[in-house]
């Protein structure tokens, strides 16, 4: 089938694929886990779940996502047209994709807040206040109308790259953003391990103790593992109808895995050896990035206004590139269901996911009297995506892919019709069709009995 829309080549697909694999998770959740889960004893497990599922799963969206050369819903429906429901698995990413990107926004909102106060030196001002600094941060999160205006900020980027087009856009800006984000991360590392005492944080960070590799850990680590590669939510299945047809499917998954893992380890050893140097305690999560960090940054001096400006826009390049990627699977998807145009899909999801980011980030503020199943609205839909929406798309494409869709059309496609040697398929198969479906399952009944 004809090409529709394409990467320009091997590296735009890579670059921008890994620009949606790296973000917020990579930055601010692995090392936070990492540490807490036992180090190097979770970072053996994390690593097992990442090559062995999750590059899987992401070779098996990319194959979906190319050989049927369509968006989510539709593309299980031309490869298996005997049985139209499997596109529902297909919604069932659509719909993760949209919450995650609603809730998204709103750290990504605080994230660009926290690089204006930056650069603009009001953190800073606050010294190494710890009560001072966690005060402006609830002010600022929980204010009406200012993590609104950020988060409106960052949707409009965002947006706009959407309009630029796949190449033009996407692409274009994924080959630029990805190299800043290296360089701002190494720059970061460098800081982190000269400052006196960081070796505690390495240690912290990579030191294995097995006692801490709790069973909620291994858990942690396969949901970290889908989350950071953004397998789970059709997104890959999108980018993978737009992976130019001569490229190795293997290969690119390989390349896009090793980066995002390579980072994750990096934004580690930039953030806990600076922590440690400090004398801070690590914590996870909003905690870490918003309070620690402005606090370690602040004991720095005048560097320490550089430095903290870097991070955040470390933070915000990562956030950008995934973000772009949830809009680009639900305007795909939505253009391709209603013949609408490209602008007027981008744009009607900017406006509902911008507008349910607003409601999310006021969940914490004036609208935290709101509660589902005794969770504010954000923390609801934090949960969803964290604990349930993806590891169930993943287990019905997993499943799909495994056990449905005919296996001709698998090797066909991964062979480049036969032009391309692979031998890793029987192994390849075996984690498709059993391994990785049992350990999803794994979680999501773990994740609904806890
Ligand atoms: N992989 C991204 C991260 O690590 C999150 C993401 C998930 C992005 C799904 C796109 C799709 O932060």
């Amino acid at each position: 089938m004809a090409q529709q829309k394409s990467f320009s080549s091997n590296l735009g697909a890579i670059m921008a694929a890994v620009g949606s694999a790296v973000g917020l998770g990579n930055i601010w959740r692995f090392p936070y886990i990492c540490g807490k889960y036992g180090g190097g004893a979770f970072l053996a497990v994390y690593l097992c779940f990442v090559f062995l599922l999750g590059s899987v799963l992401m070779m098996s969206e990319f194959v979906i996502g190319r050989r049927a050369q369509h968006t989510p819903v539709k593309a299980f429906q031309t490869l298996y047209p005997k049985n139209k429901a499997w596109g529902l698995v297909g919604l069932l990413g659509i719909v993760t994709s949209f919450f995650i990107l609603s809730q998204y926004l709103v750290i990504s909102g605080w994230t660009t807040g926290y690089v204006w106060n930056s650069v603009s030196g009001a953190l800073a001002a606050l010294g190494t206040d710890s009560a001072a600094i966690s005060a402006f941060f609830i002010q600022f999160s929980t204010s009406p109308w200012t993590p609104v205006l950020f988060l409106a900020i960052f949707a409009v980027i965002v947006l706009i790259v959407i309009l630029g087009g796949v190449q033009k856009g996407i692409e274009n800006v994924s080959k630029v953003l990805m190299p800043v984000l290296v360089v701002l991360v190494l720059v970061l590392c460098v800081r982190s391990l000269t400052l006196p005492g960081a070796g505690k944080g390495v240690e912290y960070l990579f030191s294995p103790d097995f006692s801490k590799l709790t069973g909620e850990g291994v858990l942690a680590a396969l949901g970290q593992a889908l989350f950071s590669l953004s397998v789970g939510m059709g997104v890959m299945l999108v980018y993978g109808s737009y992976i130019p047809v001569k490229d190795n499917i293997f290969k690119t998954a390989m390349w896009i895995t090793v980066c995002d893992t390579l980072i994750a380890i990096l934004a580690g050893v930039a953030i806990f050896p600076a922590v440690f140097s400090c004398g801070f305690e690590p914590t996870g999560g909003p905690g870490l990035v918003f309070l620690v960090l402005p606090n370690v940054f602040n004991t720095m001096g005048a560097a320490g206004v550089v430095f903290a400006s870097l991070f955040f826009l470390l933070l915000m390049v990562a956030a950008i590139t995934s973000a772009i990627s949830l809009l680009e699977a639900l305007t795909a998807w939505f253009c391709e269901h209603t013949g609408a145009r490209r602008w007027a899909g981008a744009l009607l999801f900017f406006v509902v996911t911008t507008a349910l980011g607003v409601v999310f980030s006021l969940s914490m503020g004036s609208l935290s009297h709101i509660k589902i199943t005794g969770l504010t609205l954000f923390d609801f839909v934090d949960k969803m995506n964290s604990i349930y929406l993806p590891p169930l798309c993943a287990l019905g494409t997993i499943i799909f892919f495994g056990w449905v869709m005919p296996e001709e059309d698998i090797k066909d496609e991964m062979s480049n019709h036969g032009t391309l040697r692979i031998g890793y398929y029987g192994l390849f198969r075996f984690l498709a069709r059993y391994v990785a479906p049992l350990a999803l399952l794994v979680v999501l009944v773990t994740g609904i009995i806890s």
